[in-house]
């Protein structure tokens, strides 16, 4: 499959960074940040990396926190990546959420697969779009269906190994690539580290990390290191693989 050319990057409002003290009651910042980290590090110290995602969900859903990447428009960097039409092409979204760029996808014409281990959110995208063609499920990158293995033209992974802690992000890494049929394509949008590292999540993925997608029969087409304008995260890769 090709990939067109791109323009320059816009922020966008759901890659925001988490400011520090951010959190309900501070009337100057936004909740979602502090929520965030607050998830994630109980989930964490108790040897649990993916178990906050359903509890974040579920509190914001009953209106006691704030999920800051969900957003209801897709990506920018998504929107402005410039995909080719999908024409019935096998897509699956990565840790799709509640299906902001699933849906997009699914209007460029692919036939869309979106995943995400958090049931709250795989409920909240088929809520918010009833009738949608998206074949939403509940899954685990780390213990995919089998039947997925290769399977699919393009697999979008964006902002999702980012949020994971470095002892399982190899493994995730291996395991997006799996997807990407023969001729398929991988598309990477992800935040880019620096050498000015903050508090995370999210854990800006390195070049080295960038790299790793490649390999067991992908290979890399293109690898950019772009301007996030708006957001603290001052840089994001934007990287496309094939096999
Ligand atoms: C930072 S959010 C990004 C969501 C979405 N990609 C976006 O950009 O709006 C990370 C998402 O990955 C999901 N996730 C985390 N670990 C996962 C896993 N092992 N398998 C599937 N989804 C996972 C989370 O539930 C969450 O929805």
């Amino acid at each position: 499959m090709t990939v067109c050319g791109h323009a320059a990057p816009l922020p966008d409002p759901a890659d925001a960074v988490p400011r520090p003290g951010g959190g309900p009651g501070d009337a100057a910042l936004p909740p979602g940040p502090a929520d965030t980290r607050r998830f994630a590090a109980a989930s964490l110290a108790a040897g649990d990396p993916t178990g906050w995602f359903e509890r974040l969900y579920a509190q914001a859903r009953d209106g006691h926190a704030v999920v800051p990447w969900d957003a209801p428009a897709a990506s920018v960097h998504l929107r402005e990546f410039g995909l080719p039409p999908g024409e019935g092409r096998r897509a699956l979204v990565v840790g799709c959420g509640p299906g902001r760029d699933a849906e997009h996808l699914a209007t460029l014409g692919y036939t869309v697969t979106a995943f995400d281990i958090a049931e709250t959110a795989i409920a909240l995208a088929r809520e918010r779009h009833p009738g949608s063609p998206v074949d939403y499920r509940v899954a685990d990158l780390l213990d995919p269906p089998p039947a997925w293995r290769r399977a699919f033209d393009l697999v979008l992974e964006s902002n999702n190994v980012q949020a994971l802690p470095a002892g399982i992000r190899a493994r995730a890494i291996g395991a997006v690539g799996e997807f990407v049929a023969a001729g398929g394509t991988l598309l990477v949008l992800a935040a880019a580290a620096t050498d000015t590292p903050g508090e995370g999540p999210p854990w800006p993925l390195t070049r080295a990390e960038i790299d790793a997608f490649a390999g067991r029969g992908l290979r890399p087409v293109t690898v950019e290191r772009i301007p996030a304008a708006g957001s603290r995260l001052r840089l994001r890769w934007r990287a496309v693989f094939t096999r």
